[in-house]
């Protein structure tokens, strides 16, 4: 058979590589993906299966979900001609690479940042312009203004809180990047209901180069139904609808939201405990020998210990503990004097209790180890 022909594939996708995560759905701890530990209730489960089995499935779904838009702009004061709901946020930054970027086209991205966003820009080869974080990782709003208009950038992305360090921008510092910058700013909020207070979305009446982008993945818990959120000035995000695949969210997934949006209560008790354990949690490691943490506002935080972050997330899932190795990150990488960090999602009471117990037990082990050697 003659080989597959590989080299019709354009180089930039070819120099990719796949986004895959070393991950196990039914971990007993599974603190790697920054979901939320807190599926759907039940008896609202049943509620929208029994609506979905009454629906036609054998028809499309509407072009775009208008119910689950109307719903939207109602509760963020938006326009529906302003918003887009996609499969999910990585399929909308998918289109906004089709919209924005191109050859050479240069794109400001601070980083450690989440990594999609590199990636789509290289693919479409533009010009990345990557700014620094400043030595405890938080991003400096005047260094990315700096970047951008040095470069004319065409666009601007900065995530707050940001993957993978929790950190926030302040809002001052969005709206001054919003004001000055010399294109599009696009603000990444997937994890906003962990920070309360002002959002990017309440700058978007006066700024048309705004774009801000939110997900159901995390504090909302639909991670498993695939939905995400640009908001924009109308004319914008008229034509960036024009770049998207029509049929995208399909009818089950805009049904669950719909519910879901109509008990807010349920996000809010969430994110409650979830704030309350992720101080428990680092404050319970700090109490461990050798253990650093980064203060952070979302439903993680990042960690290093004295151990290789390898071998620190092989040990760890050995006893059903699931976190990320985000070492890759040049940033967070092993220096000759430090190791280097890992992500560590925020869970149930349980699971968190179940990780401190296993972190505890792999430093002892290793540490007996070393003494022993
Ligand atoms: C900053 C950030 N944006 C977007 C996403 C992806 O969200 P979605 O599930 O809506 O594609 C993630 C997921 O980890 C994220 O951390």
């Amino acid at each position: 058979m003659p080989d597959a022909p590989l080299h019709l594939i354009r180089p930039e996708v070819r120099a990719e590589r796949a986004y895959r995560v070393p991950t196990e759905a039914d971990a007993p701890a599974k603190l790697d993906q920054n979901e939320s530990p807190f599926d759907v209730p039940k008896a609202l489960k049943q509620a929208v299966a029994a609506r979905f089995c009454a629906s036609d499935w054998n028809r499309y779904p509407d072009d775009r979900p208008h119910r689950l838009i109307a719903a939207l702009a109602d509760r963020l004061g938006h326009p529906v001609e302003g918003i887009i709901v996609g499969r999910g946020s990585n399929e909308i930054t998918h289109t906004l690479g089709l919209c924005f970027l191109g050859h050479g086209v240069p794109v400001v991205l601070p980083h450690p940042m989440f990594a999609l966003y590199a990636s789509v820009a290289r693919m479409h080869g533009a010009r990345i312009v990557s700014v620094d974080p400043e030595s405890d990782f938080s991003h400096d709003p005047a260094a990315i203004l700096a970047a951008a208009q040095e470069s004319s950038a065409a666009l601007i992305i900065v995530t707050t809180p940001n993957n993978p360090t929790g950190q926030v921008l302040s809002f001052e510092g969005i709206e001054r990047l919003v004001a000055e910058a010399p294109g599009a700013v696009l603000v990444d909020e997937a994890y906003h209901e962990f920070v309360p207070g002002a959002s990017a979305v309440d700058l978007l009446a006066q700024y048309p180069n705004l774009l801000v982008m939110r997900t159901f993945s995390k504090a909302m818990g639909l991670a498993g139904l695939r939905l995400g959120i640009l908001l924009g000035d109308p004319a914008l995000i008229q034509e960036i609808e024009k770049a998207r695949l029509p049929f995208l969210v399909d009818r089950f997934s805009e049904a669950v939201a719909l519910v879901l949006l109509e008990r807010p209560e349920l996000v809010t008790e969430r994110v409650a405990v979830l704030t309350a354990e992720r101080k428990r949690v680092r404050h319970a490691l700090a109490e461990m020998d050798g253990i650093e943490t980064l203060p952070g506002d979302a439903n993680f935080f990042l960690m290093r210990t004295p151990l290789a972050c390898s071998v620190l997330r092989e040990r760890l899932a050995e006893q059903g503990v699931r976190i990320r190795d985000v070492s890759g990150y040049p940033a967070l990488a092993a220096t000759e004097e430090q190791p280097g960090w890992v992500r560590v999602s925020v869970g149930t009471p349980a699971e968190n209790q179940a990780f401190l117990v296993a972190v505890q037990q792999v430093l002892s082990t290793a540490a007996l180890h070393e003494t022993a050697g």
